[in-house]
């Protein structure tokens, strides 16, 4: 399923000035914009704010883990703030989802989406924590729980879309970070998929940082990459 505007650039940046000179050179008919906790720590809803007034759906990317009722009333403040997606940690529990999609219920104007396995943890680092089936496995544990518990759609790597996406209903949104288009610098990125293959592997929505933000022309970037996607729909 191709979605209109499936780019999410990531603005990560440490201060507001930074964010808002780079979106300055982005149209907000091509893409779609992430804030995560540094700049949010630092920029505030104000940020949120200026960057809808400029026409930009924005993905508060806090990726909130508390007890359900905290929960809760935090994804209600980010559809208070208007925010197009927000999310939420998938492995705080059925309780703790089930109170999210209470306080933000399903096809309202804001997406909730779980983050399954942080891809900087690995087998070992599951094991610390007692989780003793493989990362792959955690990972479609979590997406199903969230599935279950009705959230929009799970944050996973390039890498863990086509099983996901066999697994779980062809509606439920697949988010997916680690995109380099071909020949563009890895940075610390290490398995990453072009914007066409992560398409055509079933994600839904394509979180892209640097190869953007870094780009001389971001806009003229953004068009190489839409041209991708669609020439290889
Ligand atoms: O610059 P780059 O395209 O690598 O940025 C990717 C963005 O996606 C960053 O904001 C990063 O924090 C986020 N992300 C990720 N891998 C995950 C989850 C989120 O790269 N597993």
């Amino acid at each position: 399923m191709l979605i209109d505007r499936p780019v999410i650039v990531a603005l990560d940046f440490p201060d507001a000035a930074s964010a808002l000179s780079l979106v300055e050179k982005l149209d907000p008919s091509l893409c779609r914009v992430k804030v995560g906790k540094e700049l949010f720590t630092r920029a505030g809803p104000e940020l949120v704010k200026e960057l809808q007034k400029q026409h930009f759906d924005v993905f508060l990317d806090l990726k909130y883990h508390d007890i359900p009722n905290t929960v809760a009333g935090a994804v209600a403040a980010a559809a208070d703030l208007g925010v197009w997606m927000v999310n939420v940690h998938a492995s705080g529990g059925r309780a703790m989802l089930e109170a999210a999609r209470t306080a933000l219920p399903k096809n309202g104007d804001t997406l909730l989406i779980a983050v399954t396995v942080l891809t900087s943890m690995g087998a070992e680092d599951l094991r610390e924590i007692s989780v003793t089936v493989t990362p792959d496995e955690q990972v479609s544990i979590l997406a199903k729980l969230s599935s279950d518990c009705e959230l929009d759609g799970v944050v996973c790597s390039a890498r863990e879309t086509p099983v996901l996406r066999s697994e779980l209903a062809d509606d439920f949104l697949l988010v997916t970070p680690g995109i380099r288009p071909a020949g563009d610098s890895l940075d610390d990125q290490k398995r990453v998929m072009t914007p066409a293959q992560a398409i055509q592997s079933g994600s839904n929505y394509l979180v892209i940082g640097r190869p953007v933000t870094q780009a001389d022309d971001p806009t003229a970037k953004l068009r190489i990459i839409m041209e991708e996607i669609h020439g290889k729909k």
